[in-house]
């Protein structure tokens, strides 16, 4: 069953937990009605922005899981660490596979631990501008699915839990986003390879993420296709945000 949500990829940012928690609260006050809103803190505040969110429906986040359960992975978190803390975790975000040298099999296997643990997913992918010039955009995306998702297929038990977000490494953080048509299409491509995976792509939950803002939003929103919002620097100001959340309402 596919849901309209929103989810904030607060990234390393804030900057104290006094800032997390006070933004936090700014999500719960929002109007939501109709749409799932989640917050991805980062990690050292997460317990206290979970504490905070408690009794309200907004949907905790970790921005990465490990694949292992435990052992000699220096700052990374398992997904038993985020036992009633999150309630899911993203995975294969552009800027961790960038910085931790994650490839499509190793989000995989983030994935399956973060699945295996009970948590829900946002499982991005995109492809570069050097990609898109060169037109390759529709085969990075099918090889992502197929080398991604594809491998986490058995453990897709309950499709409800897992959300992909398509999200362009060349519009995140650039404060260009891709155009509407673009993210449609890109999704429509995203869909079409589930579905010859045997999952379901027509009632898949997928997201469009790179540069929304309150202003650019309404494209996406509009566009038929398009289930919601991952949304990085925009979701640092409460305001901003509720424009977000409110034009997938
Ligand atoms: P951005 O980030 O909204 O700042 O472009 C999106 C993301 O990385 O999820």
């Amino acid at each position: 069953m596919r849901v309209r949500l929103v989810v904030g990829n607060w990234k390393m940012n804030p900057r104290t937990s006094d800032e997390a928690v006070a933004l936090a609260r700014a999500v719960a006050a929002m109007r939501r009605d109709g749409v799932t809103v989640g917050v991805a803190p980062p990690s050292v505040f997460l317990r206290d922005v979970a504490g905070t969110l408690v009794g309200t429906s907004v949907v905790v986040y970790a921005q990465d899981v490990h694949w292992e359960p435990k052992g000699a992975y220096t700052g990374q978190l398992s997904a038993a660490m985020l036992d009633g803390i999150a309630a899911g975790s993203i995975v294969g975000h552009s800027e961790v596979r960038r910085d931790q040298g994650d490839d499509d099999a190793r989000v995989a296997r983030k994935a399956t631990a973060a699945l295996r643990a009970g948590l829900r997913l946002v499982y991005c992918l995109g492809e570069s501008l050097a990609q898109r010039q060169a037109g390759e955009t529709g085969i990075v995306i099918r090889r992502q699915v197929r080398d991604g998702i594809g491998a986490i297929a058995a453990e897709l038990r309950d499709p409800a839990r897992t959300v992909v977000a398509y999200e362009p490494i060349w519009a995140i953080g650039t404060g260009v986003p891709a155009t509407g048509e673009q993210a449609r299409d890109a999704i429509a491509v995203l869909r079409r390879e589930l579905d010859a995976l045997g999952l379901d792509g027509a009632d898949t939950t997928i997201l469009y993420g790179g540069s929304v803002s309150a202003a650019t939003v309404g494209e996406f929103a509009r566009s038929g296709g398009i289930d919601g919002a991952l949304v990085g620097g925009a979701s640092l100001d409460a305001e901003e945000f509720a424009a977000i959340v409110a034009a997938f309402r």
